[in-house]
């Protein structure tokens, strides 16, 4: 029982997350397969019971043993089911996996935005504001925890040889940067600033250059530094935050982008999106222009995985 509850658990969130995706993609398209794949996947297991409450031991042995089938037939195969079926796959699911209302339901869109950008707005400006407060092993790292989180996960994906960071500041993210890339055995970190400040953090595969990100002769410098064995050259742009500046870095680091790396163009947020209204254009605005001027790099939406990040359109993968 103990074991077969935690399965229970552990599909719920699989199981509903991939019925959502089905749901998408019964929205756009359906065909005769896939229903009639639905129609078999309700009738034989969902129409086993209306209520899964009751049902006996032996339905509970049947549907579970059906289950995998089910799961792998529908996800594998399946690009469209019509929506009548992907509503009821949906409901069933909600049905079989909070029969007894354990969980909360999903809420509406609206009530999520709501809930994310209001946690968005504590997290940015409620004093003392979290984000300046944040340190990492004794320097302040002025950034989200989650949004770290994705930068490894890129990071492991794509094993760059070379990071550019421009906006230093006390250098907790350069170090950040720096220890990643020594847990890979791989890549260096170049962190440039306008300004120089005391006490940063030193390591190894860390250099920081002093000057304007804006600058091409400090870019030029920037240049020797790319990695020559075929790995990639990952951008991060956290330095003055203004249009003109952001879009300026963005037209001449974004050439030091490969294909398949990223450009992140960081506190995108800024400007009511959804914090500090009265900033005026920014990062956002400047990402919206360059893109409009170049079809090099597309949005990876697919980055903001924890409902909330200080980079909202900011992580740019270049596909061209
Ligand atoms: C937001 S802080 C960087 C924070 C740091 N990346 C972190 O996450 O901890 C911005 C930095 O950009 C620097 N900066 C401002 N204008 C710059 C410019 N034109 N070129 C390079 N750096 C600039 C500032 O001196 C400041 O240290």
């Amino acid at each position: 029982m103990g074991l077969r509850r935690r399965l229970a658990s552990r599909w719920d969130s699989i199981a509903v997350d991939r019925a959502l995706t089905v749901a998408r993609r019964g929205a756009r398209n359906s065909d005769a397969s896939s229903a009639a794949l639905a129609d078999e996947m309700i009738s034989s297991t969902f129409t086993l019971k209306k209520e899964p409450q009751s049902w006996s031991p032996a339905d509970r042995e049947r549907m579970w043993a059906s289950m995998p089938t089910w799961m792998d037939a529908l996800f594998e195969d399946v690009d469209s089911i019509p929506e009548p079926a992907v509503t009821a796959i949906c409901n069933a699911f909600t049905n079989l996996y909070h029969p007894t209302g354990e969980y909360p339901p999903i809420p509406s869109l609206e009530v999520v935005t709501t809930i994310e950008d209001q946690f968005h707005r504590l997290y940015y400006h409620h004093r003392p504001r979290a984000w300046e407060r944040m340190r990492y092993r004794g320097h302040r790292i002025l950034k989200l925890p989650s949004d770290l989180w994705i930068y490894g996960n890129i990071i492991e994906e794509i094993r760059p040889g070379l990071i550019v960071e421009t906006g230093t500041r006390f250098g907790g993210s350069a170090l950040w940067f720096a220890e990643q890339l020594e847990l890979l055995g791989h890549g260096r970190i170049a962190s440039i600033d306008i300004d120089e400040q005391a006490n940063r953090p030193q390591h190894d595969r860390l250099t920081y250059m002093l000057g304007s990100s804006s600058d091409q002769a400090l870019v030029d410098k920037v240049k020797p530094l790319m990695p020559q064995d075929g790995s990639p050259t990952l951008v991060v742009l956290d330095s003055d935050h203004s249009y003109g500046h952001v879009l300026a870095e963005l037209r001449l680091l974004s050439e030091l982008v490969n294909v398949g790396s990223y450009l992140i163009v960081e506190d995108t947020n800024i400007n009511g999106h959804p914090v500090y209204e009265e900033f005026g254009p920014g990062p956002m605005e400047a990402v919206e222009q360059f893109l409009s001027e170049s079809d090099a790099f597309e949005i990876d939406e697919s980055r903001n995985i924890f409902h909330m990040t200080m980079h909202p359109r900011g992580f740019l993968r270049r596909v061209h």
